[in-house]
């Protein structure tokens, strides 16, 4: 299996119209799932909780997997938020990144979970398990996003809480940061939830909207549409368990064509 090659053998080998970052910073938070910073081209343009194609070269051929970014808009160096897989055919590689690595990122950023697609509201859910976190690590470094908003409840359920580490990690970013910080304080909550361990919060999050236990730990009233906003990012069926439910309490699902009041996006899978 080829390696992640230094950021310099990948540029002779690349093919044009592509960017080729460095990777800055590597952090492995479990077996399972790692972050990681890549430097920024000057020329790249994006929308916080937009997602990119990022990839290697695989015995010579790029390799691409939509990614979505997890730093802000403004944030000088990229950062994204990886699963592992052993036999996946980018992340078996890509987990292997250090300091110094090279990584092919195509042109342009695309997505639907941006503020832009969703209609004004008061409070912005935003629903997510696993790395389907990392557009909402980008949403909650913006200040657009606390702007917009009164409330901003980001939800992350795993599987264990060894992988609820990362969520903590970027709220505690988001507030103390010297730009967003004063936006999210007082804003910004985090309610994270476990499905297979022991934890103060436990159980999916649909079941937890159902119960209406999400809403009583919150101190929140059941979902309105004239008030509520939410963005959703998961596997697919975790997306079409709680679009339902928003579907449900009258919320309609927006597009960048159309906004709305809820949108959606899978998490990246391999
Ligand atoms: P569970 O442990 O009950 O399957 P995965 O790693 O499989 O994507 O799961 C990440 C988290 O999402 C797990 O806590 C899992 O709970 C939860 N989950 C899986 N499917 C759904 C669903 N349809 N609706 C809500 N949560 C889900």
């Amino acid at each position: 299996m080829t390696l992640p090659l230094s950021a310099e053998a990948l540029a002779q080998q690349a093919p044009d119209g592509i960017f080729i970052e460095t990777v800055t910073s590597v952090t492995h938070y479990t077996d399972r799932l790692f972050r990681f910073r890549t430097t920024r081209p000057a020329s790249f343009r994006f929308r916080s909780g937009e997602f990119a194609m990022i990839g290697l070269l695989a015995e010579g051929k790029p390799l691409y997997r939509a990614y979505s970014i997890a730093s802000p808009s403004w944030a000088e160096e990229l950062e994204f938020f990886s699963i592992k897989v052993p036999d996946g055919p980018l992340t078996s590689r890509l987990q292997m990144v250090r300091p110094g690595d090279g990584l092919l990122m195509r042109k342009k950023a695309t997505g639907t979970l941006v503020l832009d697609a969703l209609t004004p509201g008061r409070r912005l859910y935003m629903f997510s398990t696993g790395t389907g976190i990392a557009p909402f690590a980008s949403l909650i470094r913006d200040p657009e996003t606390y702007e917009k908003f009164d409330e901003v409840i980001l939800t992350h359920t795993c599987r264990e809480v060894a992988e609820l580490k990362y969520g903590f990690d970027i709220v505690e970013e988001a507030l103390g940061d010297p730009l967003v910080g004063e936006y999210a304080q007082g804003k910004l909550r985090h309610y994270a939830t476990v499905t297979r361990e022991d934890y103060a919060h436990t159980g999916r999050i649909t079941d937890l909207m159902t119960s209406g236990k999400l809403h009583a730990d919150l101190g929140v009233p059941p979902l309105d549409p004239a008030v509520d906003r939410g963005m959703i990012c998961g596997s697919l069926a975790m997306l079409r368990d709680t679009r339902d439910l928003l579907l449900a309490a009258g919320l309609d699902e927006g597009s960048n064509a159309t906004p709305g009041a809820f949108v959606t996006e899978r998490a990246f899978a391999e």
